[in-house]
């Protein structure tokens, strides 16, 4: 019907229109044809897509776990307990049997909100000064490498709670492939190569460690070998026969206390049989029109991350552009502010009185922009804590599962540092957190990550050591959008908080939202931490305001993440997580 030269020309003409649409974004929220939204060529970071589930975490083996439970018909929560186990096979660094943790659940029959907190505590023995050496001085190795270092260890205990009151399916099942997993074996990864390596040198000092993360040569186990772990293996049956009990009482509570009797440590069988998970409702606020809920005391991530997202709410961050020198300057001078807060009065809440509607109101937010120059640093020195009217290693990991019917979970557990005390008790494949030094060992000094803390946070039997883990949720029109978290140590809260702000203010979507160059402030040292990616230009401008900038060779946390957009879940992991996976279907 046409000239070849016309056909040609039409197709041409179709293709071109095509393609200008997809590149500009001009499908508005979901193409014609039913492609999801925020896939487009605008983006150099895109997510990965899915339908019906998923799971964005550390580590791939042990995200396939959740969504094999998932596609099972389990929920979120029930993926999210065999995430969790599978982690502590697959990615001994952070994932764990003897550390704790954080769980926020989104209930969507409900449209409810909750928190799991199973945090470690300090062993009854443990006493205010319990790190002090005769001159009053910290003995650093003893606080984060000895037998003393360990709290009462909650992940197990978090994860069978979570899975009794939220879950649908049996212990039994959910531990089923980390069992597999541990007596099987699996290929070590280039991941798991490369962290075993890194701390190799501390890991040796230790027998049990030793024979447990290298081969027989003494090296590393090899990327591509298959490891094995039986006593891992024999300790997760433990839990699938007896529950808690299998755990916390018995023949591996018995292994525990003796490891902890050889090496002068404090925990006894009665610490491990007194453990208890705290359910605790979230702490929320709002940012525009969005709603925020994110984790309360003993962590201090969701106070200071709504508290800090209130103060920028008075500011046009869009109109600044994102990581323009004018933005970096609020944003750090909101975190200058909420770290200053953070040493003075965050802490258990069952031993010390947080003020928490105070730190989260819009009216302290107001007074603490008062205080901001637009264009001047404040020093640190000219800023006090709050008055009240009337700690951390960057090892510790993250992930987030959406299930079909919208129920979602994030999850932040820890050892503390990388590989905790670098301490195993022989024969149950487990290593020993070093959750203690996230205590105030000496109020008023600076911890391992260089926050100072105050007696808020100082050392008490029972108690838990603040935290700054914050699995975070945002909703938009009431609906879940976001669900976020990140390691870290005490960069944690600032990494969540520019990840909500790179969606929230800058529509960017999850996986550019995670990958921004960050930058951190924590009040004490008087310094911004930035990353390598913000120009010198930059960097200039903001020094002329009077900052102290640092660029890192160290990069700032590490998110797993998942946006809920139109039908679709968009899921991220970090790209300075070598071995991260998004798993969804
Ligand atoms: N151990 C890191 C934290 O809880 O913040």
């Amino acid at each position: 019907m046409f000239s070849p030269l016309f056909s040609q020309w039409l197709r041409f003409s179709l293709l071109s229109i095509l393609l200008t649409a997809v590149s500009t974004g001009s499908w508005g929220q979901v193409a014609p044809d039913g492609r999801p939204p925020i896939i487009d060529y605008q983006n150099r970071f895109l997510p990965v897509v899915a339908k019906q589930g998923m799971v964005a975490g550390p580590e791939k083996l042990a995200a396939e776990v959740g969504t094999r439970i998932l596609k099972a018909g389990g929920n979120a929560v029930d993926a999210a307990v065999a995430t969790g186990f599978a982690l502590a096979v697959t990615y001994p660094r952070a994932g764990n049997l003897g550390g704790g943790g954080f769980m926020l659940i989104h209930l969507a029959d409900e449209n409810k909100q909750t928190l799991i907190d199973y945090r470690e505590t300090a062993p009854a023995a443990a006493t205010r000064d319990m790190y002090l050496n005769t001159d009053g001085e910290i003995d650093r190795m003893k606080e984060y490498f000895s037998h003393q270092s360990a709290g009462v260890p909650g992940t197990v205990a978090g994860m069978i709670y979570a899975l009794e009151n939220y879950g649908t399916m049996s212990l039994k099942k959910v531990l089923a492939p980390a069992i597999e997993l541990a007596s099987s074996g699996f290929n070590v990864s280039f991941a798991l190569n490369f962290e075993i390596n890194a701390r190799a040198a501390r890991l040796k000092q230790n027998p049990e460690a030793l024979r447990l993360f290298f081969d027989k040569k003494g090296e590393p186990h090899a990327m591509g070998s298959r490891w094995k772990q039986p006593d891992l293996a024999w300790t997760l049956k433990q839990i699938s026969r007896r529950g808690n009990a299998g755990f916390y009482e018995g023949a591996v509570a018995r292994r525990i206390v003796a490891e902890m009797e050889r090496g002068e440590g404090l925990i006894t069988l009665d610490d491990l049989t007194n453990y208890r998970v705290v359910e605790r409702a979230p702490v929320a606020g709002t940012f525009h029109d969005f709603t925020v809920v994110s984790t309360p005391p003993p962590s201090s991530g969701g106070i200071h991350i709504i508290q800090m997202l209130n103060i920028l709410e008075g500011y046009d961050l869009k109109s600044m552009g994102h990581n323009s020198a004018a933005y970096i300057h609020h944003l750090v001078e909101s975190m200058r502010r909420a770290y200053a807060d953070r040493s003075a009065h965050l802490g258990d809440p069952d031993f010390a009185s947080v003020p928490v509607s105070q730190l989260i109101s819009k009216d302290y937010a107001a007074q603490q922009r008062q205080s901001i120059a637009p264009n001047q640093a404040t020093p640190s020195s000219h800023i006090a804590p709050m008055q009240v009217l009337a700690g951390e290693s960057t090892d510790t990991t993250h992930y987030t599962v959406v299930d079909k019917a919208g129920n979602v979970v994030a999850n932040t557990y820890t050892l503390n540092f990388s590989f905790g005390s670098h301490i195993a008790v022989p024969g149950t494949g487990l290593l020993l957190n070093n959750e203690m030094a996230d205590f105030a060992a000496s109020p008023g000094k600076p911890n391992a990550y260089g926050l100072i803390e105050g007696e808020t946070n100082a050392i008490a039997a029972g108690k838990r050591p603040l935290s700054s883990m914050s699995p975070t949720m945002v909703f938009k029109d009431g609906k879940p959008w976001l669900a976020t978290g990140s390691p870290g140590g005490s960069v944690i809260i600032t990494t969540v908080l520019q990840t909500l702000l790179n969606a929230m203010v800058f529509d960017m979507n999850i996986a550019a939202a995670a990958a921004g160059a960050r930058v951190h402030h924590q009040w004490l040292p008087d310094k911004m931490r930035i990353e390598q990616g913000i120009s010198p230009d930059t960097i200039r401008l903001l020094e002329s305001m009077g900052h102290t900038v640092e660029v890192g060779q160290r990069t700032l946390g590490r998110t797993q993440s998942i946006m809920l957009d139109n039908g679709y879940l968009f899921g991220a992991t970090d790209t300075r997580r070598p071995g991260g996976w998004v798993a969804g279907y």
